[in-house]
């Protein structure tokens, strides 16, 4: 399995890092046989999946049912899990006991989204020697403190707030840094100024990696698309057609053939 070094390392050698979000057994192992680097078992989950309308939805039993999936895989990529709403937020007893959960479940670290001035979180997870990915800028956990997706760091105030909190994070320990809805001068500033890497979504091209939702970035979100995501497939139009011919296979009775059957 890859680990958090071995993407730590790229930043030197300036090789940029790919992570895309992996919730189950079955795109766990195609993803495997691909060049991306590591695979999240976001709390996006919650909305992809299960189809709550915000990562608030996601628990720890949700996030730790996905993770053990993706690790089933025997995937070689690192899996980072999401440590949930709340979930760092009652304690640090209940905060490790979740962090055991995810670790047990298969992660090879986890991704904490804090707000500034909790970056202590992130360190006493990292005290007992698991690797933590912070994340920052638009943490969608805080959806309803935001008033919705929006960027952030547009002002002078909120840019040096979003800085500070990314080199409190490395400082705290953690491995490397997700920055989400940020602009493009922001995230290259907080990229050249931590010695950690930082994987972007919507937060340009100057950050050490990018980071997407794999039902985004193969077309099968069709009623979501932000500016920042790129649809690599058309998934939705794919699946749609396949079915059509299934259906039509099955009604014209072309499926299944004398080869498709036992005899
Ligand atoms: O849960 C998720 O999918 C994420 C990515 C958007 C970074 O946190």
């Amino acid at each position: 399995m890859k680990n958090i070094q071995q993407l730590q390392a790229y930043k030197s050698e300036n090789k940029k890092i790919t992570m895309v979000t992996c919730y189950d057994y079955w795109s766990a192992k195609i993803l495997s046989q691909s060049p991306v680097d590591c695979l999240l078992v976001g709390d996006s989950v919650s909305m992809v999946v299960h189809g709550f309308e915000s990562t608030v939805h996601a628990t720890i039993e949700m996030m730790a049912t996905h993770t053990a999936a993706v690790y089933r895989a025997k995937t070689n990529k690192l899996i980072v899990a999401d440590l949930p709403f709340l979930s760092h937020r009652r304690g640090k007893t209940a905060l490790m006991d979740n962090v055991d959960l995810l670790m047990k479940a298969g992660a090879g670290a986890v991704k904490l989204e804090t707000a500034p001035g909790q970056e202590s979180k992130a360190g006493y997870i990292v005290d007992s020697g698991i690797p933590v990915i912070g994340h920052v800028g638009l943490t969608p956990q805080f959806v309803h403190q935001f008033g919705g997706y929006k960027v952030q760091g547009k002002t002078e105030e909120a840019k040096n707030k979003i800085l500070k909190q990314s080199i409190d994070l490395e400082k705290s320990g953690c491995s490397a840094l997700v920055l989400e809805c940020v602009p493009n001068d922001l995230a290259k500033q907080i990229t050249n100024t931590l010695s950690i890497p930082t994987i972007g979504i919507g937060a340009g091209i100057h950050v050490d990696g990018q980071v997407l939702v794999l039902q985004d970035l193969l077309g099968f979100n069709s009623d979501f698309k932000p500016r920042f995501v790129r649809e690599f497939a058309h998934g939705h139009k794919w699946m749609d057609e396949a079915l059509k011919q299934f259906t039509s296979s099955v009604e014209d009775k072309s499926f299944p053939s004398s080869q498709e059957s036992f005899q």
